[in-house]
């Protein structure tokens, strides 16, 4: 059996893993690192275009553009469509911050609408009465690698002329009725964070959308405004995947389906060991493909649990413990505690356990065995 202890400090079975992955693919990644230094060329070269390519391709969309991080992604999509002050966006309160910042730093208001208590993506049910005459867009979170329900969301945009950027930041590969999350929207916004299904060797992100305008309009904004070398048509920034990221990320997107197969096994694991818990499993609704980005449990034991767990080896996260609403940083939306009573159930319900396509049966069963043991003990 392999020895874990040393991976992650005394963590025997550690929440995210990444050192594991790399075993694996040593040659590989050490072969395209290689080609990189060795090019000479570190921004924009032919491992970006590449990927974006692949990327494209891999869920179906016409195009994509490489940026600096998911949360780039948005808030360059944003832009795109001149989203920005006075401008609302309705999206949801139990999302990583990087979803609001993004909104946030465009100049717009963020307007969020409560969750579904199973699918912990937006209540489509809510949204309506949220869209006013300020309102340009809908951001749904595609949130643990499960869908929003992108019809309903399809529907009312197109009711009142709305925008639809998706976060799929957790979801590569996920799907809605077989159609790939980020590919249904306008534009879908994606992130390579290390520890995400499809991670990079540090930060980056992509948007994949359909239209040629808005590729060309991103393709600017991600780099100064440049039309072509030193002359900026638009205002923009810098915010562009670089070569080594790319040359990793063409190097795992060859084994992304192996990967969510083998996630997928595992959460259906999980789903056996865990059916007869007091624990609330994840949902996968019949529209759904989830991609199990994190396998979220549910109790109101939580904290006494995740340190049960932690005593014993097994690291396990929040994700996320504080509702945007309740978040200082965003106090001047003027929201209060008590308004999206789903999302603040959850965050101080919610358990992220260990996931990675690198897990064994054995660590599996170890986790599940281990919170049925806190159930015994302590219910
Ligand atoms: C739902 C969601 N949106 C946005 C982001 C931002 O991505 P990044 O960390 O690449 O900026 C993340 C990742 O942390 C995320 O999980």
């Amino acid at each position: 059996m392999r020895n874990t202890e040393s991976i992650i400090g005394n963590m025997k079975i550690p929440v995210f893993d990444l050192k594991r992955q790399y075993e694996g693919l040593k040659t590989e990644l050490d072969s395209a690192f290689t080609t990189v230094f060795e090019s000479g060329i570190f921004i924009l070269g032919e491992n970006v275009r590449l990927f974006e390519e692949e990327f494209a391709n891999y869920l179906g969309a016409g195009f994509a553009v490489g940026v600096g991080s998911g949360t780039e992604a948005l808030h360059l999509s944003l832009k795109a469509f001149d989203i920005g002050s006075g401008d609302e966006v309705i999206t949801v309160p139990n999302t990583a911050v990087p979803t609001i910042s993004a909104i946030s730093f465009a100049g717009a208001r963020p307007v969020l609408v409560d969750i579904t208590p199973d699918t912990y993506t937006i209540d489509t049910k809510k949204i309506e009465k949220k869209i006013t005459n300020k309102t340009k867009a809908i951001l749904p979170v595609h949130m643990y690698g499960h869908p929003s329900e992108m019809e309903q969301i399809m529907k009312l945009a197109e009711a009142y002329n709305l925008r639809v950027i998706e976060d799929a930041c957790q979801s590569h590969g996920t799907q809605y009725n077989g159609k790939n999350a980020g590919t249904i929207g306008d534009m879908g916004c994606f992130s390579f964070y290390p520890t995400k299904n499809l991670g990079a060797y540090g930060d980056g992100g992509i948007v994949v959308t359909n239209s040629e305008e808005l590729y060309n309009k991103l393709i600017m904004l991600r780099n100064y405004g440049e039309v072509s070398k030193f002359t900026s048509k638009i205002e923009g920034f810098n915010s562009r995947l670089d070569e080594i990221q790319a040359a990793v990320l063409r190097v795992k997107l060859k084994h992304l389906d192996t990967w969510t197969n083998r996630r997928r096994e595992i959460a259906t694991l999980y789903l056996q060991l865990l059916y007869n818990s007091n624990v609330q499993l994840p949902c996968e609704r019949q529209w759904a493909k989830h991609v199990y980005h994190l396998f979220v449990i549910r109790t109101n034991k939580r904290d006494a649990l995740k340190g049960y767990l932690q005593e014993r080896g097994v690291g396990t996260q929040i994700h996320y413990p504080i509702p945007i609403h309740m978040q200082e940083a965003y106090k001047k939306f003027g929201y209060k505690a008590g308004e999206f009573p789903i999302s603040e159930r959850n965050a101080g319900e919610i358990l992220s356990l260990p996931i990675y396509p690198e897990l064994t049966k054995e660590e599996i069963e170890t986790v599940a065995g281990l919170i049925s043991e806190f159930q015994n003990t302590d219910l």
